[in-house]
């Protein structure tokens, strides 16, 4: 049994684009490279570091708690936003601190007026079970919500919605369409994340790797 676990690789699933490349940063602080992964030319969708017996992939931030909820992969990096999206089972264990941005309402600014009074409005969104949430339990507000999968501040230009629900970072999105926050959901960053048997089975390897991180945070 032990031989077995010494053997095992610890699998890494992380989000595509800007995440991964901060996690991969912030790995190289406590000495955990992959070399592989720095090929910007390469197809491959896997990358193994044989010496410390890691793997690592990426995938799409939506498949990143599935793959993690699943046992495919011990490990997980993806924003709190896509986790609680997906409400899938796992153990957020660490905040990374990048990746800060805020999850908002957002539009013109003539829809604060129909916010206010609650009215029914139309919420254009990427993440309709934050939104869903928002404007049911917190806001006790009954709106209607459609789901769209990207560029979501065109909802309010093209007329297809009041506001959005939406991922604010610096805000130059918003600014450039003449939308502006019209209120605050919740703060967002970076998590990692653990399956839940993994967590029992490999904790030694798994604490270590935490407890390393959270000295270089
Ligand atoms: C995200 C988000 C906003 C934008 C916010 O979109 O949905 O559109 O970034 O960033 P800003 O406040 O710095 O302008 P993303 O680029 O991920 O693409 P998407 O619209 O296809 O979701």
């Amino acid at each position: 049994m032990s031989n077995d676990n010494e053997n095992r690789y610890l699998t890494f699933a992380l989000g595509k684009g800007r995440l991964a490349k901060k996690t991969l940063e912030l790995m190289e602080k406590i000495g955990i490279t992959c070399e592989e992964m720095n090929d910007k030319d390469t197809r491959k969708l896997i990358f193994v570091n044989e010496e410390l017996k890691l793997k690592f992939f990426l995938a799409k931030g939506p498949d990143v708690p599935t793959y993690v909820e699943y046992g495919a992969a011990d490990i997980g990096v993806v924003g709190s936003d896509t986790i609680i999206e997906e409400g899938r089972r796992a153990y957020e264990v660490l905040d990374l601190g990048f990746g800060k941005c805020r999850m908002c309402v957002c539009g013109p600014k003539e829809a604060r007026e129909r916010l206010m009074h609650h009215e029914m409005i139309r919420v254009a969104t990427k993440y309709p079970v934050i939104a869903k949430d928002y404007f049911y339990n917190v806001k006790h507000q009954t709106v209607d919500i459609i789901k769209l999968n990207g560029s979501v501040e065109l909802g309010p230009i093209v007329g297809l919605s009041d506001v959005i629900v939406d991922i604010v970072e610096t805000g130059s999105t918003l600014r450039e369409n003449g939308l502006e926050v019209l209120e605050e959901v919740c703060p967002l960053s970076a998590r990692m994340i653990v399956n839940q048997v993994s967590m029992q089975m490999e904790s030694k390897r798994i604490n270590d790797i935490i407890s390393r991180l959270k000295e270089v945070l």
